[in-house]
């Protein structure tokens, strides 16, 4: 079988962990990473990655079958427009982009195209958040009442970083509003936003917050709420809760290792893992094979330029809300 060659744009954070599990996979090639500041990283050359800091050297390779876009968000819309010249196998870290208007735009592209777009919506690749997703497929609790999502982080990414992602609810919160559509596969009609600044005076200076509660009605009727920090002091704290009318479903944070020990002061546990590249390590993996599928012609299911536009939404009202402190609709 052919060797799916990728390329990819950005090597930060995300753009390592994508391409390190391209370069586990036997049947991908990683054959450019193109990063327009950060210097070469030797292991890949050492692998036989090109690198290089100019875009349109991506834009000459041939024999391109996909690329996977990791540069921060603002310049996401603009370099899927260049990419769809080369191929129309593209996954886009979210948010797919920071505009409603550039969103529709992407769509409309996607349709005239025809490109295969998936949105590194991961969480929808962890096994326990799948496995959360099918016992609701299957009736096994019965009607959905109501989603509780826990979503916080360790400690947060350095000021510069926030200042350009677009603010907690279009960096962080956009996982969250598509998990609740993922699980409850209906779109969000309205929410309520309290949010406040207690980790860090730099955040609220950037205006923006690092603590926040959302409420959500959903279209189908379903209740949803998301609570978010950017330090929770104890690790990274990722729990769901679905109640139905027949039962719940829980899914509770994976720790550094499993024991709890008992004394005569009580009982204690280990920490949750320490981040995201921990905690959905198999998230990342299984959604890069989902896209590789869909390049080779599978049917995969996979977050679209829809599931961008209704995550970005949420993220944009949730601001909204916060601001005119007044319910938004959606
Ligand atoms: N799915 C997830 O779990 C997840 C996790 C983290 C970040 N992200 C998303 O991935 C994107 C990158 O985040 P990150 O944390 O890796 O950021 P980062 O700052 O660590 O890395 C971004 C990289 O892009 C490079 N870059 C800057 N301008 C560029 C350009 N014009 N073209 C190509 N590369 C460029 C930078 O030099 C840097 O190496 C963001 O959109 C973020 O929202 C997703």
């Amino acid at each position: 079988m052919k060797k799916i060659n990728l390329a990819i744009l950005g090597l930060g954070r995300i753009g390592k962990i994508h391409a390190e599990n391209i370069i586990s996979l036997n049947e991908c090639n990683l054959k450019i990473i193109i990063d327009p500041i950060s210097d070469f990283d030797n292991n890949f050359t050492e692998l036989g990655v090109k690198q290089s800091k100019h875009f349109d050297d991506l834009l000459n390779e041939s024999d391109i079958d996909g690329v996977i876009i990791c540069s921060p968000s603002k310049y996401h819309v603009s370099q899927i427009k260049s990419l769809s010249e080369l191929t129309k196998n593209i996954f886009c870290e979210k948010p797919l982009g920071l505009s409603i208007e550039e969103i529709l735009d992407v769509r409309s592209l996607v349709a005239k195209k025809n490109l295969n777009l998936h949105i590194g919506f991961n969480r929808r690749y962890d096994p326990d958040f799948s496995e959360l997703k099918r016992c609701i497929l299957n009736d096994e609790i019965g009607d959905l009442h109501m989603i509780k999502i826990t979503s916080r982080d360790p400690a947060p990414p350095p000021i510069n970083y926030i200042k350009k992602s677009g603010g907690i609810f279009l960096d962080m919160t956009i996982h969250d509003f598509d998990m609740v559509k993922y699980l409850s596969g209906s779109e969000i009609s309205e929410l309520y936003v309290k949010g406040g600044c207690f980790v860090d005076p730099e955040i609220e200076k950037a205006k923006d917050v690092d603590t926040a509660i959302i409420n959500m009605s959903l279209k189908n009727g379903v209740l949803a709420t998301i609570n978010n920090s950017r330090k929770a002091v104890y690790g990274y704290d990722q729990r769901i809760e679905v109640l139905g009318s027949k039962g719940v479903l829980k899914v509770e944070n994976k720790h550094l290792n499993k024991v709890v020990k008992g004394t005569g002061e009580g009982f204690i546990s280990s920490n949750p893992q320490n981040f995201f590249i921990d905690r959905y390590e198999q998230s990342y993996k299984k959604e890069l094979m989902n896209f590789v599928q869909s390049i080779r012609g599978d049917l995969v299911d996979h977050a679209d330029a829809d599931d961008g536009l209704h995550a970005l939404k949420a993220g944009l009202d949730a601001n909204n809300s916060l601001l005119n402190n007044t319910p938004f609709l959606v």
